[in-house]
C-alpha cells in the first residue's frame, strides 16, 4: 500500500476519498500529470511542473501549489514508496460543486491529488520484438495540448488497439498523424526522423522533447513537420514515446510490417541514446 497525498493530507492511497460533486467525478474537469522516478529521482521534474502549470492556465485554475510544494510533496509520496522506479500521478480538479452546473464555482477549493505506483517500462523482450499498433481517426477535442483528466475518448481509441490485440492506436486526423492514444508517435523514413509540430492537436510530450534533444545531439537528421497519413503506412520505422512506455518500435500497423517488420537500427541507437541520457542525468541529480 503506497502513501497518497489528498487536499493536504497523506494517507494511504486506499483510505483517499473524493465526494461524488466533485468536477472532476462528474465533468472530467480536471488536469493531470505522469511522471517517471527512477532510483526515487522523478525525471524532468521541472518540465513536468511546468506542463501541469500550462495545463491549469488552459483550463482557467490557478495552480494550487508553487513548485516547491510540489517537489516536497512528491519527494514525500516517492520516499515513503517500496519500489525505486515509480510512476508519479499528479491530478488538480476544480473541486466539488454545491449543486451540478457546468459553469465554474464562484469559490473553487481544487482537489489536488497526488500517488505513486512502480514504474513498469516495456520488457527487454517487447524491447526486442517492439509492438503492433492499429491506425484510427483522432475524434477527440482541438485542445489536446491540454494534459486534461477528460480522457473517454483516448480511453476509446486505445482501447480499439486493445481488441486487436495491439498495443497503441495510432491516430490521423485529416490526413496528418497526431499522436497515439496514450503516447506520441515519430516516424523514421530513409534515416530522417519525422515529428510532428506540438499544437493544439497533441500534447507535447515531455519524452518527445528529450527524443528530439537527443537527436538533436547526436546528429540524427530530424524534420519536425506536419507528417501526412501516407507517410505513416510508408514508414521504415515507427515508434511511440511517452513517460511510462519511454521509446518503443512500432513494428506493425494494421496488421502490415513497418519497414522490416523489427525494430529498426535507428530505433535501436535512439534507444540506447535515451537509457545513456537517463543515466546520466540520474548519476548527476
Ligand atoms: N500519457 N500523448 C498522449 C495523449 C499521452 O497521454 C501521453 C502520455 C503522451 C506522452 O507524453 P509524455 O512523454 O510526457 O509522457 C502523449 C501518460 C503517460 C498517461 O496518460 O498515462
Amino acid at each position: 500500500m503506497s502513501l497518497a497525498y489528498l487536499n493536504g493530507e497523506f494517507l494511504p492511497l486506499a483510505a483517499a476519498r473524493v465526494p461524488a460533486m466533485d468536477r472532476g467525478f462528474l465533468f472530467g474537469d480536471g488536469v493531470y500529470e505522469v511522471i517517471p522516478v527512477y532510483s526515487r529521482r522523478p525525471f524532468r521534474l521541472d518540465e513536468h511542473l511546468a506542463r501541469l502549470q500550462k495545463s491549469l492556465a488552459g483550463i482557467r485554475l490557478d495552480n494550487p501549489h508553487t513548485a516547491d510544494e510540489w517537489k516536497s510533496l512528491i519527494g514525500r509520496v516517492v520516499a515513503a514508496a517500496e519500489w525505486d522506479d515509480q510512476s508519479v500521478y499528479l491530478q488538480v480538479t476544480r473541486g466539488p460543486m454545491a449543486a451540478r452546473n457546468h459553469a465554474f464555482p464562484k469559490t473553487v477549493t481544487p482537489t489536488v491529488f497526488a500517488m505513486t505506483e512502480p514504474l513498469v517500462t516495456p520488457s527487454p523482450e517487447l524491447r526486442a520484438t517492439g509492438v503492433a499498433a492499429v491506425a484510427a481517426a483522432d475524434f477527440r477535442w482541438l485542445r489536446c495540448d491540454l494534459k486534461a483528466t477528460s480522457l473517454l475518448a483516448n480511453c476509446l481509441l486505445r482501447q480499439l488497439a486493445v481488441d486487436a490485440g495491439c498495443a497503441e492506436t495510432v491516430l490521423l486526423r485529416d490526413g496528418f498523424l497526431t499522436e497515439g492514444a496514450a503516447s506520441n508517435i515519430f516516424v523514421v523514413k530513409a534515416g530522417r526522423l519525422l515529428a510532428p509540430p506540438k499544437n493544439h492537436l497533441m500534447l507535447p510530450g515531455i519524452t518527445y522533447d528529450v527524443v528530439l534533444e537527443l537527436a538533436a545531439a547526436h546528429g540524427l537528421p530530424c524534420e519536425v513537420r506536419d507528417v501526412l497519413a501516407a507517410e505513416v503506412t510508408d514508414a521504415d520505422e515507427l515508434w511511440m514515446t511517452s513517460s511510462t512506455k519511454e521509446v518503443l518500435a512500432i513494428v506493425a500497423l494494421d496488421g502490415r510490417p513497418v519497414g522490416s517488420g523489427k525494430p529498426g537500427p535507428v530505433f535501436a541507437r535512439m534507444y540506447g541514446w535515451y537509457q545513456d541520457f537517463k543515466q546520466n542525468v540520474m548519476r548527476r541529480g
